[in-house]
């Protein structure tokens, strides 16, 4: 059985704003969406990816932060993925998200975050995370929780990305 490319939802969509439930049974269907999350973010080109932007409340993102071409790609899967711990010192990133295209802007998070997970094959993992890993996780983790990039963001400006995104939805309608 191949993997297949998933539809990204874009913002707005009440789906996107919704707390994703936990996964307490790794059954083949799920290892299944992962890998077509994978393929799906590799696609795009992205470099992380919330079940709940393929549609699927359920906690399981997909990052690879490797993104350099001297870099091995390190695709990881996790299932309920939760920050145990994060550092006083903070890092500003230029944002985006697969859900809100070509759209673009700083948010500060913690510069580090250790984070804990279950794996593919049902193993309890926990590991650092800095950099771009970091600002990554953070994201990603924001989506099983109905949190997007643009809630950091003030008012005005998320308001006229939201705006942006229901035009650009309008058009990808009209096809
Ligand atoms: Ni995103």
């Amino acid at each position: 059985m191949g993997t297949m490319k998933r539809q990204i939802l874009i913002h707005p969509d009440p789906r996107l704003k919704k707390v994703a439930a936990a996964v307490d049974d790794l059954t083949d269907a799920r290892r299944a969406l992962a890998e077509d999350m994978l393929e799906t973010m590799y696609d795009a080109p992205g470099i992380g990816l919330a079940a709940p932007q393929v549609g699927v409340l359920e906690r399981l993102i997909v990052l690879d932060c490797a993104k350099d071409e001297d870099q091995p790609p390190r695709p990881l899967v996790m299932f309920n993925p939760e920050v145990v711990s994060a550092s006083d010192e903070t890092r500003v990133y230029e944002e985006g998200c697969l859900s809100i295209p070509e759209q673009f802007a700083d948010v500060t998070r913690p510069s580090e975050v250790t984070v804990r997970w279950m794996d593919a094959d049902g193993a309890e993992q926990e590991e650092g995370f800095a950099g771009l890993w970091a600002t990554c996780v953070q994201h990603e983790i924001d989506h099983l929780n109905g949190k997007l990039f643009i809630d950091y963001l003030g008012t005005l400006k998320r308001q006229m990305i939201t705006r942006k995104m229901k035009k650009l939805k309008r058009e990808l309608a009209r096809g």
